[in-house]
């Protein structure tokens, strides 16, 4: 068993070694620190004082056709099978390259490894709004892969939540561009941080599963590069990530993964992306037109390369592929590698990887805090939470809550999740909550609601009654509606209700007043009930420690403070896709390849489309309720050279310590043509009862700056910017002006 303690920076090489010196008769590939010596005189570019770009073009020189390529698709490997990787780049051992093992990773170590930690989904640690959490969360989850041999994550996600239907926004960090960016930025860190490549995913414009591998996404430039690209940009120039993935659906008509104006002019070109784009599971479609558009490497199992194997050496032979394009994505590829620590710090070889237990208390803890700090606090009338009483009946209902059920609604399907293998028992809400409701003598009845009878005795004759619902979204399938009155059960087989969720509740409410709904859903969900009940909690899709978490939460041990990332609509009529040819898409003349979806809404999605159209929304963006209360005042507004800087004072006003997440929205002048106001900054302030913090938020020129469409560039109209501080997108405390000169700024 490989632990923890002695593995940490520093100290890895020492638990390779005594992983290799315990692995009897198996194959070791050559590491680079088995011979050091050796290494160093047959490959020169092992020195690590050098830099990654002269290390990768040292060691491309060295490099036979026929190795460049054996570096461009995956190999199909008893690894693979074995293992359950999701891809495989085989080493070449006299070169001193290690084995690229690529895995899923959204949500914690997935693709049938064993022994790993199930992380809550992506909208849980966005919703947590908390650079420094998601950053930990990275560095947990790149070190579990490390010690599984992994070294390529394909983590994280952060498609923008377009359609509130989506069956993988809950991978995603939701409706707004700069969360999304702040959110993938941290994780990749933390990854990174590890000799673990990242990978952010999927580029671009994927935002539905309907008809995912063949739907074009027409969408115009300036919202392209305002909605759909800014996430992945940051990912880039802020986190510095490995690796893009290009995804399945087509971009204006042209398949993502063989689009010159996003691999080469917008993502390597603009942003000086430096890494390697590697295309999604099957996403490659051609030779010649990928390889010249930009793609660095073919992903898919088990078929040894259909385009970027034989295929691209005869291209390059006959001449459509160059000979420096091909070095290019060679180059791309080591450069990652090695600036991200693979060479210097080899993953722990396979197969001793396979067998490590890293599903340590230390991970746990962290997908535990990641939980709690993402779980949003919805509805809470009366103060019917926290259930800090004492002696309490506690009638807790709902196939979520109990042991099969919580299986089914800790983490959404698909390539993110990571089943319940090995010795990774889900905490279940039910032993969660009746274990702390112990502690304060309180006795918990559990009801699975199928019969709904029970379920109404049992809360006639409680205190309390906690109903959990929950929907099941998964990778490949979007969600039929924003209802729960499909029934509970998707990923795995259950006991089918009698009635549908929305009618348990309201079965529920009835017998008892203080009623209060868990959700475990991967998005906005309708809420016919909400009037009905005293307390609402989203709790998404909260990983293993769901009861654990859940328990804190509802008890108090843990003060609320995730926010909302997506927009809860009060009915589906209100959504900013109102029509067939928006989504799913519908056919056009003469396109056989796949429907088209019209992003004619353009800007208007999430809360600017709520706002453009003055609709009031269920709950809106950025909300989320606490056990305490916040004051904001004495916002100011200083002219800085590259923008301004907002400062205000945070209080907490209440009589519980507690966290904030303070908003900086920016309204544009009329002339930008702009949405009423954009998210362009925020903070996670942590401040104890009565005490005031200074929070000091800066804003560069592109937080003032929109796309132009004649200059292919972002520009800073001159006028007067307004800029909001609050605690929701509809909650603003605070208000200041600032008048900018116009600017063009870089592309
Ligand atoms: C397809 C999914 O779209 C992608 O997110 C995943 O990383 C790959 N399959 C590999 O499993």
């Amino acid at each position: 068993m490989l632990r923890r303690t002695r593995t940490r920076r520093g100290h890895r090489w020492l638990t390779v070694m005594m992983a290799i010196t315990s692995l009897a008769g198996a194959v070791v590939v050559l590491s680079p620190r088995l011979s050091a010596g050796a290494a160093a005189a047959q490959c020169p570019w092992m020195d690590p004082t050098q830099s990654s770009d002269r290390r990768a073009g040292e060691l491309l020189g060295a490099m036979t056709l026929d190795q460049e390529i054996s570096m461009l698709h995956s190999t199909e490997s008893t690894m693979m099978t074995y293992y359950g990787t999701a891809g495989h780049i085989a080493a070449i051992p006299q070169l001193c390259i290690p084995d690229v093992v690529l895995n899923d990773a959204g949500a914690g170590v997935g693709d049938g490894q064993v022994n790993t930690t199930a992380f809550p989904d992506g909208i849980a640690q966005a919703s947590s709004w908390d650079p420094s959490l998601q950053q930990q969360y990275g560095t947990a989850l790149g070190w579990e892969a490390w010690h599984k041999g992994i070294n390529v994550m394909l983590a994280p996600g952060v498609n923008i939540a377009r359609v509130p239907m989506n069956g993988r926004n809950f991978e995603y960090a939701g409706e707004d561009p700069y969360l999304a960016g702040q959110t993938s930025a941290a994780v990749i860190k933390g990854i990174q941080s590890q000799n673990v490549i990242a990978t952010v995913k999927h580029y671009a414009a994927n935002n539905q599963e309907t008809n995912r591998m063949t739907v074009s996404s027409d969408v115009n430039e300036r919202t392209l590069h305002e909605i759909y690209l800014p996430a992945f940009e940051t990912a880039v120039k802020q986190g510095h990530v490995g690796s893009v993935m290009c995804s399945y659906n087509r971009i204006n008509t042209v398949y993502a993964c063989e689009n010159p104006s996003m691999l080469t002019d917008i993502l390597k070109k603009e942003w000086g992306f430096s890494g390697f784009v590697m295309s999604d599971w099957g996403a490659t479609h051609s030779t010649a037109p990928a390889a010249n558009a930009g793609l660095d490497m073919e992903m898919e199992s088990y078929n040894n390369g259909q385009y970027f194997g034989a295929a691209l050496k005869t291209a390059v032979q006959n001449g459509q592929v160059p000979s420096s394009r091909v070095n290019d994505m060679v180059v791309r590829i080591l450069r990652s590698m090695f600036a991200d620590g693979l060479f210097d710090h080899p993953a722990v070889p396979e197969p001793q990887g396979f067998a490590a237990v890293v599903n340590t208390p230390a991970e746990a803890t962290v997908a535990r805090n990641v939980a709690e700090a993402g779980t949003v606090l919805l509805k809470n009338k009366d103060g019917v939470l926290p259930l800090d009483g004492i002696g309490k009946k506690i009638a807790l209902i709902g196939q979520a809550a109990g042991g099969h059920g919580a299986e089914l609604a800790y983490q959404g399907g698909g390539s993110s999740h990571v089943p319940l293998a090995g010795s990774v028992p889900v905490v279940s809400p039910q032993q969660g909550i009746t274990q702390r409701g112990a502690a304060n003598g309180d006795a918990v009845v559990y009801a699975d609601g199928t019969v709904v009878a029970d379920a109404v005795a049992a809360a006639k004759a409680s205190d309390v009654a906690i109903v959990y619902a929950n929907d099941s979204e998964a990778e490949g399938s979007d969600r039929p509606n924003l209802g729960l009155n499909y029934g509970a059960c998707g990923l795995v087989t259950c006991a089918q209700l009698p009635v549908s969720q929305d009618q348990l509740i309201e079965a529920v409410a009835q017998a008892n007043p203080n009623t209060i709904v868990v959700l475990n859903t991967g998005g906005p969900v309708l809420m016919p009930w909400l009037n009905q009940v005293k307390g609402v909690v989203e709790a998404w899709y909260p990983g293993q420690e769901d009861g654990n978490a859940i328990a804190s939460i509802l008890f108090g041990d843990v003060n609320p403070s995730g926010k909302l990332t997506q927009t809860f609509p009060a009915s589906q009529s209100d959504l900013p896709t109102q029509t067939t040819a928006q989504y799913p898409g519908t056919t056009v003349a003469g396109d056989t390849v796949g429907p088209h979806a019209t992003y004619s809404e353009g800007l208007d999605i999430g809360y600017r489309w709520y706002d453009t159209q003055n609709i009031s929304p269920l709950f809106p963006f950025g909300y989320g309720l606490s056990y305490t209360t916040f004051g904001y005042s004495n916002a100011t507004v200083t002219r800085t050279t590259n923008g301004a800087t907002v400062s205000f004072t945070l209080t907490n006003t209440g009589g519980r310590a507690g966290a904030e997440v303070a908003q900086v929205y920016i309204a544009d002048p009329a002339v930008s043509g702009e949405p009423p106001k954009q998210l362009k900054g925020y903070q996670k302030v942590s401040l104890q009862p009565g005490q005031s913090s200074r929070v000091t938020i800066p804003l560069d020129s592109r937080a003032f700056a929109r796309w132009d469409t004649s200059r292919h560039t972002w520009v800073v109209d001159k006028g007067t910017y307004t800029i909001f501080v609050g605690s929701s997108s509809r909650d603003l405390r605070q208000q200041a002006g600032v008048t900018l000169a116009a600017r063009t700024l870089a592309p």
